[in-house]
């Protein structure tokens, strides 16, 4: 096998990071073991760029956080063999979608069932999704939904359509008034039950249109809590929170199963509701018992305003019930795609993981200056992190800083080394390799500069760089 080496000249490390990127360009990877074997199309592949696949149309705007010289983004019809990244929509991806190079999923939402995720931790693969990206599409409709339940806009409108065809419009504008009176939102009580990225905006929000907030959420984040109004009175219990209350928000998610959320809004809860509260569910339509609800409506003055149909609530003249319109806004779906985008750029180019549904949340400060940044995907089992830091102190390699964090089966490492007395990018490579074949190791990345190189998998015993 032939070896293409590259003397690194130490100082080239004290240059910028773009202009080491561009040494680092022109190293061919080859191993002195034998045992590595180049990986996916490399006819097509663009050295020096981190190639990015994506399902469903992705908005533009999200794309475009992606620089051109470093990214060379395949959308669906595009091969893309060598896939660092995937970034997806509702795609329902199979593991045959995920070439062997990709190292992170995004998908642009919150949910991500559409993603076989227990198959891609074992993969070593993060996968990502962007919470609270369309929260604040969500609270506008809630606003709306406040307003729809208090001024009687929905029954206007279609009686002035109906007046419209009989050509009476004009006529009885003025009269038919009376008809449709409401009340104002100032000065009413809202509860937000569930403070999270949609509640907390809608509270904030409700208190500025002179609302007086009411909250409940056993699980209060410090994030969503600093956004919250300081007038708010957080109650302990969510019977607490509803009494006396003339608009409900839920901003909960589903969960199934036991102590699970389905029908939480049910009986027992409906029965400390004023009798002519108004309840907006913008969360999912399991969260209410509809029986129950239906029950409330029944008897008094109550609303319901939501965009989850439900069989037994759709058609009662006390709903106003929308198509599934919360996240439908062009800026959630921008939003949305700019997060993910951001997020895999992160991942990418510094190792850092935040939002992942099945790895740990992991930040190390910024790589100093002459440095190498290896990244490591192991089993969450003993003495892999002993043999790692070993194969480091076998190479008189320093380490200047590091972090190892574990979630469930799955633990990952960001280390930087330091280059000094280091000047050939063998060195490195050489103890990439090391560290790659240590048993439970699933697979390694050295981030030094240059986009799309440096990666290593080690699984089922083939390696790939
Ligand atoms: N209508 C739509 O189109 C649409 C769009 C996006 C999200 N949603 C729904 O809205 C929900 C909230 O979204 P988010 O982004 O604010 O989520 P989030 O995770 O930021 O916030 C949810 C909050 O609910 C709290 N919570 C959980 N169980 C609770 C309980 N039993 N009682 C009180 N609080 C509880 C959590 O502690 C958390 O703070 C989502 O779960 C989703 O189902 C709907």
């Amino acid at each position: 096998m032939i070896l293409s080496k590259f003397a690194l000249k130490s100082k080239q490390f004290q240059q910028p990071v773009r202009v080491a990127m561009r040494a680092f360009a022109d190293v061919e990877v080859e191993h002195l073991a034998g045992k590595w074997a180049t990986y996916g199309d490399l006819e097509n592949y663009k050295q020096g760029k981190y190639q990015i696949k994506t399902f469903n149309k992705i908005s533009p705007v999200g794309l475009s956080r992606f620089p051109d010289d470093e990214y060379d983004i395949r959308d669906q019809d595009k091969e893309a063999a060598n896939a660092h990244a995937i970034l997806l929509r509702s795609h329902k991806l199979q593991e045959s979608d995920v070439p062997q190079t990709v190292r992170a999923i995004a998908r642009c939402g919150a949910g991500t069932n559409n993603i076989p995720v227990p198959r891609m931790t074992e993969l070593g693969i993060p996968v990502f999704n962007t919470p609270g990206a369309n929260a604040n599409a969500v609270k506008e409709l809630v606003l709306c939904g406040m307003l729809l339940g208090s001024r009687r806009i929905v029954d206007g409108v279609n009686h002035m359509k109906s007046l419209g065809e009989q050509g009476l419009a004009r006529e009885r504008v003025e009269k038919d008034k009376a008809m449709f009176g409401g009340r104002e939102l100032k000065g009413k009580t809202l509860a937000v039950i569930g403070l999270g990225h949609i509640g907390s905006m809608t509270a904030r929000d409700a208190e500025s249109l002179g609302m007086k907030i009411k909250g409940y959420d056993p699980g209060l984040s410090v994030g969503s809590a600093l956004k919250l109004p300081n007038t708010i009175d957080l109650a302990d219990s969510m019977a607490a929170a509803v009494a006396g209350a003339d608009y409900i928000s839920i901003n909960i998610p589903y969960i199934k199963g036991e102590n699970g959320t389905h029908g939480i809004i049910g009986k027992d809860v409906i029965s400390h509701f004023s009798p002519d509260a108004v309840l907006l569910n913008f969360a999912r339509g399991e969260l209410v018992d509809s029986e129950a609800m239906k029950e409330f409506l029944d008897s008094g003055n109550g609303r319901y305003v939501s965009d989850f149909p439900e069989d037994l609530l759709w058609n009662h003249e006390n709903t106003i019930i929308l198509p599934h319109l919360g996240a439908s806004t062009e800026e959630a779906e921008d939003a949305a795609a700019s997060m993910a985008a951001d997020t895999i750029i992160n991942f990418l180019e510094t190792g850092t993981i935040v939002n992942s549904v099945n790895f740990p949340n992991t930040s190390l400060p910024d790589r100093p200056e002459g440095a190498v940044r290896f990244t490591v995907v192991n089993s969450n089992v003993p003495g892999v992190l002993a043999k790692m830091t070993e194969a480091f102190a076998a190479e008189k390699l320093n380490i200047l800083q590091q972090i190892n964090q574990s979630r469930g089966d799955i633990a990952y490492n960001v280390l930087d080394i330091s280059t000094e007395g280091h000047d050939d990018v063998l060195s490195f490579k050489g103890v990439q390799e090391k560290i790659t074949m240590i048993d439970g190791v699933v697979s390694t990345r050295i981030i030094y500069g240059t986009p799309g190189k440096g990666y290593a998998k080690n699984i089922e015993g083939v390696y790939f760089i």
